[in-house]
């Protein structure tokens, strides 16, 4: 077992309006209120961030955001700034997520930019790295992965890392219903392990949490999050439901 406090977090994505953002936070506030040993990150859509952070207030659960610019402020239109992110409670903020890679053509250099400004700005980051289909058949899940996290973490440097989750999403196996098995995922996880090992040190790599993403579910996050390297879970569509989400936060808690 290793010390590393296993994180959930909840990626509503572009769903939820105000009200059905409040009752989904009120739900998981009420169910989850006496979890530890687990942390609890709720990324609802901008526009939900500080209703959320109303509901969630000081309990155990805490606000991330979904996207962030680069930039503090200026002649953005559109974007949402690391100030704008912490000024509503969020300390946690998702970056690289494979849907802003894919539809919105997201590079890692933007992905690097994104993580360096909000770690700048005191916010953690979760970053999310992973294959498609193709390049798995083809066997370049590593190097995939292996690019992804050597241009997103361009010049960060080990003492930035604690505040760094590494997510890693298998494309093919978010939304879809398909996921990775227990040992595809564990041997990915191990090998950013291994990969955090040799761009960092062998501690920064103990320390740094990794979680697993696509199409997690109360069914399924047993078998996965009993792996050795797999710290927890980024959930889409299960952190909609609040029983489903609830029951992957407790197998978080007693795997
Ligand atoms: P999913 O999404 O659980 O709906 O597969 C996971 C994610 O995109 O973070």
């Amino acid at each position: 077992m290793s010390n590393r406090v296993p994180i959930i977090g909840g990626n509503w994505k572009m769903n939820t309006t105000l009200h059905e953002a409040e009752a989904l936070a009120r739900a998981l506030v009420r169910s989850l209120g006496d979890v530890s040993a687990v942390e609890i990150v709720l990324c609802p859509p901008f526009t939900n961030l500080q209703a959320v952070s109303a509901i969630i207030g000081s309990t155990n659960v805490i606000l991330g955001a979904q996207d962030v610019f680069w930039e503090r402020a200026g002649a953005f239109t559109g974007e949402i700034s690391p100030p704008m992110l912490t000024s509503v409670g969020a300390e946690y903020v998702i970056a690289g997520h494979s849907e802003r890679r894919h539809i919105l053509r997201e590079s890692s250099a933007v992905v690097n930019k994104k993580t360096r400004a909000a770690l700048a700005e005191g916010l953690r980051v979760i970053l999310a790295v992973g294959e498609t289909r193709e390049q798995r058949h083809a066997g370049h899940t590593e190097t995939v992965c292996a690019d992804q996290l050597r241009d997103s973490l361009a010049d960060i440097p080990s003492t930035e890392m604690a505040r760094v989750v590494i997510a890693y999403e298998p494309v093919w196996a978010i939304g879809t219903g398909e996921t990775a098995t227990p040992d595809q995922a564990q041997s990915a996880h191990a090998y950013i392990r291994d990969w955090l090992a040799d761009r960092f040190d062998r501690e920064t790599a103990q320390q740094t949490r990794v979680q697993y993403g696509g199409s997690v579910t109360a069914a399924n996050a047993q078998s996965l999050l009993t792996q050795p390297d797999i710290d927890g879970a980024l959930v889409g569509g299960a952190s909609l439901k609040p029983d489903e989400f609830a029951a992957i936060v407790r197998a978080a808690q007693s795997p």
